[in-house]
């Protein structure tokens, strides 16, 4: 039997199983109780409670105003729809600056339903991931463009297209696996970068423009659905469009082409 087909809620065991089995999954922003609802239905392993909520839901101009009451209030949104997916939070902009902060904050997300939490940043990190996760609250660490350091970035763009930062991220990733993180997030890095730091760390590795290789992808919601008003990502996918305006069939679409892998196409990765 496919770990795909298991009736048991996703953990971050059911991702490990996914990644030894070679199998794909898939995960998906969500921010309320329907959107939950349909996502989880539609068969998504992860739901995250992103801090892109700051855009779509809030109408900011970046992530960084979120607060962590924001996110708390939406995982108690989620939480009630969710029917089996992992519900992972975001971790918003300073809430982990220290970590007596991350622990503080990350404590409260779990207490309102959460299953892992997702922080942004590399080795800095390796402290915070340790505590955590000895403390019993699951570790996802983003890295490649981390949004809330776009400022520091100087805007939204592809990471690790030289060799040497190529190289750092590899080292960095593996340093937080070493810490504890469970799962990686990568967002927007070159398709062959996605496929080496993949290989290279036993955890699953979720890509979002990191290619077609990683073992897991996620998309936030209100791209999928062709919602965002502002001009799409390269990676980015309107699968209602495909569904004729159908919700549940554009989410179970991205599902299915998620697990054959023929999402992502070249056309939404980097070189
Ligand atoms: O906040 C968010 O939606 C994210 C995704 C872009 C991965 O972090």
């Amino acid at each position: 039997m496919s770990v795909h087909n298991s009736p048991q809620a996703v953990t971050i065991k059911t991702l490990a199983k996914l990644k030894a089995a070679g199998e794909k999954f898939s995960c998906l922003t969500a921010y309320d109780y329907c959107s939950a609802y349909a996502t989880s239905k539609a068969g998504v392993e992860v739901i995250l409670v992103g801090d892109s909520l700051g855009m779509v839901i809030q109408g900011h101009d970046s992530s960084l105003p979120v607060t962590i009451q924001d996110i708390a209030y939406h995982i108690r949104c989620v939480r009630r729809g969710n029917v089996g997916s992992m519900i992972m939070a975001d971790m918003p902009f300073m809430s982990y600056y220290s970590e007596d902060v991350s622990l503080k904050n990350a404590a409260v997300l779990m207490s309102e339903g959460a299953h892992i939490v997702k922080l942004e940043g590399g080795a800095w990190l390796a402290e915070s991931t340790h505590l955590l996760s000895e403390r019993g609250i699951p570790v996802c660490a983003h890295m490649g463009l981390t949004p809330q350091s776009v400022n520091h970035l100087g805007g939204y763009s592809v990471q690790g297209r030289d060799p040497d930062a190529a190289q750092t991220m590899v080292t960095e990733a593996l340093t937080l696996q070493e810490a504890g993180a469970s799962v990686l997030l990568l967002e927007c890095v070159p398709e062959d970068l996605g496929q080496r730091i993949t290989k290279a760390l036993r955890i699953p590795v979720i890509g979002i423009g990191a290619g077609a290789k990683t073992d897991g992808q996620i998309m936030v919601w209100h791209d999928m659905m062709g919602l965002w008003p502002g001009r799409p990502a390269k990676f980015v996918k309107n699968f209602l469009r495909d569904t004729d305006g159908d919700i549940q069939a554009a989410l179970k679409l991205y599902v299915e082409q998620v697990r054959d892998g023929s999402f992502p196409g070249p056309e939404h990765s980097y070189e």
